[in-house]
């Protein structure tokens, strides 16, 4: 491989979705932050933000050992109930917070975790709730994601559906049979089949994500998974690069799955081929990881990544939901019973961790998020964020990672391959610390 694609010595998947970062160990929200988080909300907002509503429904039926998420295996109907009245409880507490009421709510996403191991009732309930709640717009971006066993089952996505949801999004990450079982993926093929053609019955949009760098793949599973989604007809196609968590199975486990993996030569040529494929066959690349055929494009992603101009907000909801409100980033209690606790006993927001967002951190966020949405428009941002960072906008340029004019700073296909190397590059020491932290 030439010098010119190998601009790094090194190049590591990083979990860098969330900007400021927080850190069990040093944000551990007081009472005097929860206090703090409280006013901040009660502030009225005096140009309004874009916002995410991000719910998150910890239950999944099986666990896949590459995941970090926070879930827990599907409990009894009974624990999920008491779950969902919790959520409630906590949505209706932001609810009538002025800030909130001055934001303007464009995607809300139930994620997880699989919250279609809910029973359509409690579908029902929770969905109608959050709208009538948070007064949506009827035709607001809706997602709800899901794993494949609950999710074909028709009764929960007409129900889903009739509350005015859109989109359907579920993970795949790989259709072979042999990486399915080395990445503890548990769903059959057929049973795939079946719920994809079960959504798109009910009449969805249908989000379908893929993972590179998973135990058992080749460039040739690679190339079949690519084909496969497009053959279902997926309108969004969500591609990762598998971050190696530390907990997780798949890395404790990795002596006995030497050799299985893809080198990082073979990783960069996935993700090229898929950058190639996809967009010769109509999809657009619309932000780092996700792909649209047109008029299917979502804003969930580029809400979560500051929408461009670093402000946009996340209103996160439910056992360890992250959000960043005011300013402020903030990351809910968890584990499942300790955040039920809390909604049980106090009036407080079930904050565990915070953190207070400086001026400079917000500079930082917009370029931290440019390798994810892929460009910046420089009407969005001020001069000063854009000069801080100058000197090493220009080493990116001369490294052929970025291009400017004098309206935007754009990646360039190498770019694009060392995204999360360029995400790197805009953060300091102590960051870089917290995020590392992260896969520890
Ligand atoms: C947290 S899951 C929730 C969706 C749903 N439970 C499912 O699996 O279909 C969302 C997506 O995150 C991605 N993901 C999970 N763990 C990852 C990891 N270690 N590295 C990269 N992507 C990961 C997978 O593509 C997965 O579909
Ligand atoms: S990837 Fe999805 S189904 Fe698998 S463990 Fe994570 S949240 Fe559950």
């Amino acid at each position: 491989m030439s010098s010119q694609i190998m601009p790094y010595h090194e190049r590591t998947a990083l979990p860098s979705y969330f900007f400021p970062f927080l850190s069990p160990n040093s944000d551990k929200a007081t009472e005097d932050d929860v206090e703090y988080f409280h006013q901040k909300l009660n502030e009225k907002c005096t140009s309004p933000r874009q916002a995410l509503l991000y719910v998150h429904i910890p239950f999944c039926d099986s666990f896949c050992h590459f995941c970090t998420f926070y879930r827990i295996h599907t409990p009894s109907i009974d624990a999920m109930e008491s779950y969902v009245k919790v959520l409630k409880k906590e949505m209706q507490a932001y609810a009538k917070m002025p800030y909130i009421q001055s934001l303007k709510i464009e995607s809300v996403y139930f994620g997880g975790g699989s919250p279609s191991v809910l029973s359509p009732r409690l579908i029902d309930e929770l969905l109608s709730w959050t709208r009538d709640c948070f007064n949506l717009k009827p035709n607001v971006e809706f997602t709800y994601e899901g794993e494949v066993r609950t999710l074909k089952d028709m009764e929960r996505l007409k129900v889903i559906r009739k509350n005015g949801c859109t989109r359907v999004s579920f993970g795949v990450q790989s259709f072979d049979r042999k990486v399915r079982k080395l990445a503890g993926l548990v769903p059959p093929f057929e049973e795939i089949l079946e719920c994809v053609k079960n959504i798109r019955d009910v009449g969805y949009a249908v989000n379908i994500d893929l993972m590179y760098g998973l135990p058992g793949q080749t460039m040739a599973t690679w190339k079949d998974d690519l084909s496969q989604a497009v053959k279902l007809s997926a309108t969004n196609i969500d591609i990762y690069d598998t971050i190696h968590y530390a907990t997780t199975k798949l890395v404790q486990h990795r002596h006995k799955l030497k050799g299985e993996f893809p080198i990082e030569d073979d990783r960069i040529e996935m993700l090229r081929y898929a950058l190639q494929y996809l967009s010769q066959i109509g999809y657009c690349q619309e932000t780092i990881e996700d792909f649209a055929l047109p008029g299917k494009e979502y804003q969930m992603k580029k809400l979560v990544y500051g929408g461009g101009d670093g402000r946009s907000e996340t209103i996160g909801i439910g056992a360890s939901s992250i959000g960043f409100l005011n300013n402020v980033a903030y990351r809910n209690f968890h584990p499942f019973q300790d955040y039920i606790n809390w909604l049980t006993t106090t009036r407080k927001l079930p904050i565990a961790l915070s953190y207070k967002a400086s001026a400079e951190d917000i500079s930082t966020r917009i370029m931290v998020y440019l390798p994810k949405l892929l460009k910046i428009e420089k009407k969005n941002i001020t001069r000063d964020a854009i000069d801080k960072y100058r000197t090493t906008l220009d080493r990116l340029k001369e490294n052929g990672l970025i291009e400017e004019d004098d309206s935007v700073i754009k990646l360039t296909e190498l770019g694009i391959i060392w995204a999360d190397n360029l995400v790197a590059e805009f953060l300091t020491a102590r960051q870089k610390q917290k995020m590392w932290k992260l896969m520890y």
